[in-house]
């Protein structure tokens, strides 16, 4: 039998994906899991997202649709970027399908895109998938090595991809080091990839800085946003990708033969959220701030530089490790022997780390912590034997 494609064969299952799997089996076993390990907010979408979605299903919202989303949801997406419209706006299932299909557009074989490191599981995959090659810079205190950037750039560099506020790290970028990256990527000639799908939730008073803030490399940015994360709607799949309209037009061209739209009556309930009301933003912003804090404080003794971001905290468990053991190991071990599911920092390049999520129901959150800190108290009591 002739082989699968090198291209497939070349690239991995996402991590969290397959954890999703695996926590979906031993609950169905009966066993009480503890999910910090998926990046997921446990609350529901807001009500009239759910009866906008339920309406546009009742009235027949139920055929295809144009490719690049309806008309109205582009509109109402363009709204938050300045001086663009519709046309500058496709609709993407999750900003999963936005990314893949900026990099499919942007890259030929022997392009290489640059991302910090640690970084979100699918980046590397999405790049290999479009023939590139990944480049991964180091960052430091999982802030941005804008020199490291600088000296990764050569000329087979297509393009770089920042993410902000970032997963797995929960930094945020200020805008200092943004415009550096923007500034750089303009010298050399450079797309900028702008992954925001956490761009609603920033604490400690900081504020979200976006590559979109900077005119100057807007004809080279595409920016990746997501309905999922900011509104609770992972199932629905409905992202975007806000670029100039030539970038936009080859986007859509890739999506009408892949794809086609979005699930309709999701974009509906997609076009409901963009009419929430912002205050209910700042509420769960600070109730998700006051779970980052009790995070912090349950695992105190764990190094961990404060998230000011998204919703996980990446501690450095190297200390805690037995000799040659990977944090795929400990994740393993702590999700059998305490129910508690964490995701391994090698899935996105931090060895040494575990993520954890903390966007989840807090008596849970707690439960699930205060488990994390049983194993780590009698490991740090095995280990100074
Ligand atoms: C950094 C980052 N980008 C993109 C995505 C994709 O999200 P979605 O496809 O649900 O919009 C995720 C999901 O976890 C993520 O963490």
């Amino acid at each position: 039998m002739k082989q699968l494609s090198r291209r497939i064969r070349n690239v991995s299952t996402s991590r969290t994906v397959q954890l999703s799997g695996a926590i979906d089996d031993l609950r169905r076993q009966g066993k009480d899991i503890v999910n910090l390990g998926i990046g997921e907010p446990y609350e529901a979408p807001l009500p009239h997202v759910v009866s906008a979605t339920i309406h546009a299903l009742q009235r027949g919202e139920i055929r295809y649709g144009p490719a690049a989303g309806l008309p109205e949801l582009r509109h109402a997406v363009a709204r938050q970027f300045e001086g663009y419209g519709a046309h500058n706006i496709l609709i993407t299932n999750g900003s999963k399908q936005a990314l893949y299909t900026a990099l499919q557009v942007l890259c030929d074989p022997e392009d290489q895109v640059i991302i910090p490191k640690p970084c979100w599981v699918s980046f590397c995959e999405q790049i290999k998938l479009a023939g590139a090659a990944p480049v991964l810079v180091n960052t430091v205190a999982h802030q941005l090595d804008c020199h490291a950037i600088e000296e990764a750039v050569n000329e087979r560099t297509k393009a770089i991809i920042i993410n902000s506020p970032n997963n797995p790290t929960g930094a945020v970028y200020p805008g200092k080091d943004l415009k550096t990256i923007a500034d750089l990527a303009r010298a050399h000639d450079l797309y900028l990839i702008s992954d925001e799908a956490y761009e609603a939730f920033v604490y400690d008073g900081l504020t979200h800085c976006s590559l979109f803030d900077f005119p100057h490399v807007r004809d080279r940015l595409i920016v990746a946003g997501s309905f999922s994360k900011t509104h609770c709607m992972t199932g629905f799949r409905v992202g975007y990708a806000a670029a100039p309209g030539e970038i936009i037009t080859a986007m859509a061209r890739l999506q009408s033969h892949l794809t086609g739209n979005v699930c309709t009556f999701a974009q509906y309930g997609a076009l409901a959220a963009t009419k929430r009301d912002p205050s209910h933003f700042d509420r769960w912003r600070n109730t998700l701030e006051k779970k980052r804090d009790i995070t912090l404080e349950i695992l105190k003794d764990l190094p961990c530089s404060t998230p000011n971001g998204a919703f996980y905290v990446f501690p450095d468990v190297t200390r805690f490790l037995k000799k040659g053991e990977s944090t795929e190991a400990l994740a393993t071990e702590i999700l059998t022997r305490v129910n508690v599911a964490v995701a391994p920092g090698e899935a996105f390049g931090g060895d040494g780390h575990i993520r954890i999520c903390y966007a989840v129901e807090e008596e849970q959150l707690i439960c699930g912590l205060e488990r994390l800190a049983q194993v780590f108290n009698q490991r740090k009591g095995a280990l100074q034997k």
